[in-house]
């Protein structure tokens, strides 16, 4: 991240969920009626001439669109069954970014205590529009201004009112991507050891490129490395699925689900004919603190 400026991935994040619900075409993967007020950078201006589905369809960015809209629906859906079947009451957006659950899910929002851990800048611009849209401050919305270079998760959930007695669930998206290993490891020793036993945690990671089986597939996780590093936020490691359950086993989480790309395909993608679909490069894991 660029030094005092929000997230410029977050900001790109938001305008691909908002393509998404502008482009007409329905069923949707993940409906975010409130992305668009998120979305920043390159993304403006084709967004506000109606023009940017085209245009990410003509870049053929739809794996990595379908990613991140298979992600955010499968998000609600774990943080749904987790409020239903294991007495989850407290739900913590690890680098928030511009996701706008605040808005979108006023039914789950009510149950819960929330915690939106995010950089001071990132955080700092997304208050602003979600005050912009009329968001009003409520007791049980606690926005946690951090730096993880500088303080690990559980070191800034412990200066909140969050309860270590009652059940968490994590929504880690989109980050892990940008960790070193120790930063990955640390985040999540430093949640075990503020989270109730039963807590969840989400998260979506890069697979290491030689499991990917297409060649075109491996082109395009060389290329995506690129881009990233020339926005200042390089994902530094990819993970070979076994090993990484290995050792989240080893810090006291159990391995609820590790989603393929496949298996996402099936759940949200099936007979859509826009050519979305889940990036291949990435998994879905869900943790359970034991
Ligand atoms: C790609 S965005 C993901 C946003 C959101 N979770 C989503 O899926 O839409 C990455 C987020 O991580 C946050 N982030 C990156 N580096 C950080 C750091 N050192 N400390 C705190 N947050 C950081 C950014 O501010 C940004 O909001």
């Amino acid at each position: 991240m660029e030094a005092g400026k929000p997230s410029m991935t977050a900001q790109l994040v938001a305008g691909l969920r908002a393509a998404h619900f502008q482009s007409g075409i329905r069923p949707l993967v993940f409906e975010d009626p409130y992305a668009a007020h998120f979305t920043g950078g390159v993304f403006v201006e084709p967004l506000a001439r109606s023009t940017l589905q085209a245009e990410l369809d003509r870049m053929a960015l739809q794996p990595i669109q379908g990613g991140i809209l298979g992600r955010a629906r499968h998000a609600d859906e774990a943080l749904e069954r987790g409020i239903t079947e294991n007495g989850i009451r407290q739900f913590v957006l690890l680098g928030a970014g511009n996701d706008s659950f605040l808005l979108r899910r006023p039914d789950l929002v009510k149950q819960l205590q929330i915690f939106e851990l995010d950089h001071p800048a990132s955080q700092r611009e997304k208050r602003a529009k979600l005050g912009e849209l009329g968001f009003e401050p409520r007791s049980n919305v606690h926005f946690v201004a951090v730096d993880f270079e500088r303080e690990s998760a559980g070191e800034a959930l412990a200066r909140t009112g969050f309860d270590r007695e009652v059940p968490a669930f994590f929504n880690w998206l989109g980050v892990v991507t940008y960790l070193q290993s120790n930063a990955i490891f640390e985040t999540l020793r430093s949640i075990r050891a503020v989270a109730a036993p039963g807590s969840q945690i989400l998260f979506d990671y890069p697979i290491a490129t030689h499991l990917l089986t297409r060649e075109e597939d491996r082109a395009r996780a060389r290329e995506v490395q690129a881009s990233t590093e020339a926005v200042g936020e390089p994902r530094p490691v990819k993970h070979v699925p076994a090993e990484l359950a290995r050792e989240v086993g080893a810090l006291g989480f159990e391995v609820v689900s590790d989603l393929s790309p496949e298996d996402l395909a099936a759940l949200y993608f099936a007979g859509r004919s826009d050519g979305l679909r889940p990036n291949p490069e990435n998994r879905l894991m869900l943790l359970r603190a034991r």
